[in-house]
C-alpha cells in the first residue's frame, strides 16, 4: 500500500508531477492545470462535502446518464445479477460509481445514502467490488458502508502492487470514470492489459474522458489496437457545467462534455488466447 499525503491530494499539482517525470511519454495533452481544484472534498471522512461541492455543477447529471447505459450492458452481457461479477474499479473515491452499478443508484440516491448512515444498502446486481484510490478515507468510507469488498490505497500512475494484478486478471469488468485528466496513457493502458490478460472469459472495461481537459485520443479503436474480438458502446454525454474560471478559460461555454466507452471483449478460444 502506498502512503497517502495531502500533497497527493491536491490533484493538479500530482499530476503535473507525473507529467513531468519523462521517460514514458509528455503529457501535454492533458490540461488539468485549467480544471479546478477542488480542495479537500476527495480526504474527507465522509462523502457530503463531495457531494454538496459537484452538485451544484450539475455533477449528477452525468452519474445518471451513466447509470443508464452501463446496466443495460451489464444485463446483456451477464444476465444473472446474483450470479457473483468481480469488479475492478479504479478512482472510486467514495463509491458514487460503485452504488450506480452495485444497487442502481442514481447521484439523489447516493446523496441519501451518503448523508444517513443508518440506510441498509439494497444491492440490485451481486458484485465484488476492489476499489482503488489513492485517498485512504474515501475508500475507508466506502469499505465501512459495505460499497466495497475490497480496497487498494494506491497512486494508479504507479506500477500496480502484485495483489492487484491478481484481482484485475480475475476480473469481469474494469471500470475508470471520471479518472482520465488524472492518469498517463501507459499507466491506463497497463491496467488494461492486466485485466485482459486472460481471455477466456468474457469481459467489460467502461471507462470515459473529459474532452476539454484531456485532448488524447483514447478511443477503444486507439487504446486496444492489435486486440481482438471486442466491441463498443460510445456514448457522448455533459461532464457537468465548467465553474466560472474554467469557463473563463473557454471563451464563456458552459458545460463539459465526455466521452463513454464501455467495451465488450468476447472470450477467446484458448488456443488463441495470445492476443497482445
Ligand atoms: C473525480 S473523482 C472520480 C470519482 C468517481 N469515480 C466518479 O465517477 O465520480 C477522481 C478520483 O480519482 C482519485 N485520484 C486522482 N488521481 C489519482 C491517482 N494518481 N491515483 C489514485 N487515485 C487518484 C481521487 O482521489 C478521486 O477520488
Amino acid at each position: 500500500m502506498s502512503t497517502f499525503t495531502e500533497e497527493k491530494t491536491a490533484l493538479s499539482p500530482t499530476v503535473v508531477e507525473h507529467a513531468s517525470e519523462g521517460g514514458e511519454e509528455a503529457d501535454c495533452r492533458l490540461h488539468v492545470q485549467t480544471k479546478q481544484h477542488w480542495g479537500n472534498i476527495y480526504i474527507e471522512p465522509t462523502p457530503v462535502p463531495y457531494y454538496t461541492t459537484m452538485t451544484p455543477y450539475d455533477y449528477g447529471h452525468y452519474h445518471d446518464r451513466f447509470l443508464e447505459m452501463f446496466t443495460p450492458i451489464l444485463d446483456k452481457n451477464f444476465p444473472d445479477r446474483a450470479n457473483n461479477l468481480d469488479v475492478v474499479e479504479i478512482g472510486t473515491s467514495y463509491g458514487n460509481t460503485t452504488l450506480a452499478y452495485k444497487c442502481g443508484l442514481d447521484w439523489a440516491g447516493c446523496g441519501k445514502v451518503w448523508s444517513d448512515d443508518s440506510i441498509t444498502l439494497v444491492p440490485t446486481r451481486t458484485v465484488n467490488v476492489t476499489a482503488v484510490d489513492m485517498s485512504s478515507p474515501a475508500l475507508t468510507y466506502g469499505l465501512n458502508r459495505g460499497i466495497f469488498d475490497t480496497i487498494v490505497v494506491h497512486d494508479f500512475n504507479a506500477y500496480p502492487p502484485a495483489a492487484l494484478v491478481q484481482s484485475l486478471d480475475n476480473a469481469d469488468v474494469l471500470v475508470l470514470i471520471m479518472i482520465s485528466s488524472y492518469i498517463k496513457t501507459l499507466p491506463l493502458q497497463r491496467l488494461c492489459f492486466n485485466f485482459l490478460a486472460d481471455r477466456r472469459k468474457k469481459k467489460v472495461i467502461a471507462y470515459n474522458d473529459t474532452c476539454a481537459f484531456d485532448s488524447r485520443n483514447l478511443s477503444p479503436e486507439a487504446l486496444f489496437a492489435g486486440i481482438k474480438n471486442w466491441t463498443t458502446s460510445t456514448h457522448f454525454t455533459k461532464h457537468r457545467n465548467f465553474t466560472e474560471s474554467e469557463s473563463a478559460l473557454r471563451h464563456g461555454c458552459k458545460e463539459s462534455w465526455s466521452y463513454t466507452y464501455i467495451v465488450t471483449f468476447d472470450a477467446i478460444e484458448v488456443d488463441n488466447v495470445n492476443v497482445h
